[in-house]
């Protein structure tokens, strides 16, 4: 292929991926597979590898993110960000719209829309480029946030159509439902500290060093405001029109409304509407359409005069503390939980609230049979925000954490810097016990799911199972015939109590056998995620079995070869050091093995080439084309074997950016070759 040729080829690809790309991510439109979109994006790749001198920073195949950013560039705005005064019911909105017409002495027409719950962002274009994204700061200056936003995917890196050659579109970034949900249930498995709503969550994402982590937590966006030197329409909603013809997402949930009453009715509507939307709102926002009356109210010092925000109340209710219980949970964590006079809260009741942990106990001054406000805010399970201090009875007393573990009685211990207090008795506390073993069958682990639904707890009350290797001697006439009846709540209205009986009958027993059995072709990287190390989730799993893909080179790993490993850091390392130095664990272990667990990585590559046979190569570092895991497996595919640490027998250093100075002086001091991405590419032949 001649130069000319690729040029016009990446460009042409480039164009059609961008097409594809708002397809599906902005219109929700796709017209072609994810494996037809894969071969482009891989053919465009290829392409740019081998002519570097047509990548260009807004390529598509940038999405995938790698940049490093160790501090945030602190920039000015070009148009101060200013924010919204807020407003809280009627009143005051009619008061907004009798002060803009008075000062207009003119008809009015407003837009209402959503007022989304994220992180706001101002990105720049320059001749329909996305050249730069800030976030708010302070209004004046904000943080340079471009390498994470362009990750992401419904964000455009470059316009179609009649755009102008430079403006500002100020928008906000937000984590959607569902995503959300899921990153919290990754972080729960892996121990770390869940995000409280997600809007914290978008924010912290924003705010990481490695883009390509960006790009796998699949944030969102939505544009709402065009701010340019010239005018771009008549009227704001025009001016967002043009937008989406440019290529951005503009929510379709705005209205027109000349009445008052019609803004009260769109609040309204969403005041429940917003129940049903992936993604947080937290309010309504009505500006004032067209710009010439717009220029004409000008701004205060902190907002426009032209536009309002109407806040939604967040649901509260006032109820009575009932009583505090603590659950321990599967990594000994210790929650107390507020037992309280049923209450209505945002159409269902509630009976429970979380306290988190001893500091909010203590924040709240919490005392028995207080009066407290509980409140559903973005979070799932109601929270109590307040107490009514004056409602509280003479004499209560201050409500105390508990000492020791009330299921084991074993004194509870608080690591330096945690929030939570944790029962140390990891091997025979019962809820943690029963807890491993809900984790070992669980659907992304082993996925033993006939023995889901409170079996465990049947098997673990009748003394059958302590632990996870104990599943596997579980025989056909151990579990005939047992049964429990479990009382519940309906969640919907837990006043209502439901039973519920759980009995192991034939079937069902032949089915666990079977699953139990099936289980044992359960890959070794969900089969370490399954054992339930402390911060050992699905994605850490997986690196640790490339690197380690053997139990036994696992066991034998120290914490410098653990530190090695892509995504592996100090506690993570320290965590599996120190499950394996336990007996119990290991002889579980051992068991599970004997059982036939599977603890040895097969191999699903498919072969390229032999170039790389008996060569070992370690790759490090952030690269411009791959992730250091595409990079691996094209190792793999062409032969070679990756390895984690630098010695005299490796053959190749891959290194890309910011690859650490010590590995760097090692493969020096080895005299060990080291390839550029580049000199890679070439050596393996990718074209
Ligand atoms: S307009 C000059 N529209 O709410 C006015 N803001 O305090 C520009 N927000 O900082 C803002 N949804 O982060 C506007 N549809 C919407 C919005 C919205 C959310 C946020 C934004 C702003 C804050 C207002």
């Amino acid at each position: 292929m001649t130069s000319d040729e690729a040029k016009s080829r990446i460009h042409k690809l480039s164009e059609e991926i961008n097409r594809h790309n708002h397809n599906y991510y902005v219109l929700d439109r796709p017209e072609i597979t994810d494996y037809q979109f894969d071969m482009l994006l891989q053919e465009l790749i290829v392409l740019e590898n081998k002519f570097p001198e047509f990548l260009e920073e807004n390529s598509p195949s940038q999405r995938v993110g790698g940049t490093i950013t160790k501090s945030f560039e602190n920039v000015a705005h070009k148009f101060p960000m200013l924010s919204l005064s807020n407003t809280y019911n009627e009143e005051e909105i009619q008061e907004f719209d009798e002060r803009v017409r008075k000062l207009l002495g003119e008809k009015v027409e407003y837009i209402c829309e959503l007022k989304f719950d994220g992180v706001a962002i101002s990105l720049t274009y320059e001749h329909g480029q996305l050249k730069r994204a800030v976030t708010r700061g302070d209004g004046n200056k904000g943080d340079d946030v471009t390498a994470n936003v362009r990750t992401i995917k419904s964000i455009p890196l470059k316009l179609t159509g009649d755009f102008p050659d430079f403006f500002e579109i100020r928008g906000e970034i937000y984590y959607p439902h569902a995503n959300f949900k899921k990153l919290n249930e990754d972080r729960l498995d892996e121990g770390l500290q869940l995000f409280a709503n997600p809007r914290n969550a978008a924010s912290g994402t924003l705010k990481m060093q490695d883009s390509a982590e960006v790009a796998k937590r699949k944030l969102d966006c939505f544009l709402y405001y065009m701010s340019s030197d010239i005018d771009i329409a008549d009227n704001h909603y025009d001016s967002l029109l043009k937008a989406k013809n440019w290529g951005f997402r503009i929510s379709s949930n705005m209205a027109k409304c000349n009445q008052i009453q019609e803004i009260f009715e769109f609040i309204n509507d969403w005041n429940i509407g917003r129940r049903s939307l992936p993604f947080d709102i937290d309010g309504i926002v009505i500006k004032v359409n067209n710009f010439k009356q717009q220029r004409e109210l000008g701004f205060t010092a902190k907002s426009p005069r032209w536009a309002i925000a109407y806040k939604f109340k967040a649901d509260e209710a006032r109820t009575k503390l009932l009583s505090v219980d603590f659950q321990v949970g599967r990594t000994g964590a210790v929650t107390p939980v507020a037992n309280l006079e049923p209450v209505l809260l945002a159409g269902t009741i509630v009976k429970r609230a979380t306290l988190h942990n001893a500091d909010v106990i203590q924040q709240l001054g919490l005392h028995e049979n207080d009066t407290v406000i509980v409140e559903k805010g973005g979070e799932i399970i109601p929270k109590i925000i307040s107490v009514v201090d004056e409602l509280r009875t003479a004499g209560s007393k201050q409500v105390q954490f508990i000492e020791k573990c009330p299921e084991c009685a074993t004194t509870l211990v608080r690591n330096n810097g945690e929030a939570a207090w944790i029962c140390p008795n990891t091997y025979s506390c019962p809820p943690q016990l029963k807890g491993k073993i809900e984790h070992f069958i669980s659907r992304k682990a082993m996925n033993i799911e006939s023995l889901g639904e409170g079996k465990v707890e049947i098997l673990f009350d009748n003394k059958l199972v302590y632990n996870v290797a104990d599943l596997y001697d579980l025989k056909y006439v151990d579990l005939l015939g047992l049964e429990k009846v479990f009382v519940t709540e309906d969640p919907e209205n837990p006043l209502v109590i439901k039973e519920r009986k759980v009995s192991f009958q034939k079937k069902t027993v032949e089915n666990i056998l079977q699953s139990l059995e099936n289980s044992k072709n359960v890959p070794f990287s969900r089969v370490l995620f399954a054992l339930g190390i402390r911060f050992v989730g699905e994605t850490v799993a997986k690196k640790l079995v490339e690197a380690f893909p053997t139990l036994e080179q696992l066991i034998a790993a120290n914490k410098e070869s653990l530190m090695e490993v892509d995504e592996i850091g100090d506690r993570i390392a320290d965590s599996v050091i120190d499950f394996f130095s336990n007996h119990d664990n290991i002889s579980i272990v051992e068991r599970l093995k004997d059982f036939g667990i599977q603890f040895e990585q097969e191999t699903s590559i498919i072969r390229i080439s032999n170039i790389l046979e008996g060569k070992s190569l370690v790759v490090s570092g952030v690269f411009t084309n791959f992730s250091r895991d595409q990079l691996k497996e094209i190792i793999e595919q062409h032969g070679g074997k990756n390895v984690s640490s630098i010695s005299a027998k490796t053959d190749f250093v891959v290194a890309g950016e910011n690859m650490g100075p010590a590995k760097l002086e090692k493969a020096v001091k080895l005299k060990i070759k080291i390839l550029s991405e580049e000199e890679f590419i070439q050596l393996i032949q990718l074209d």
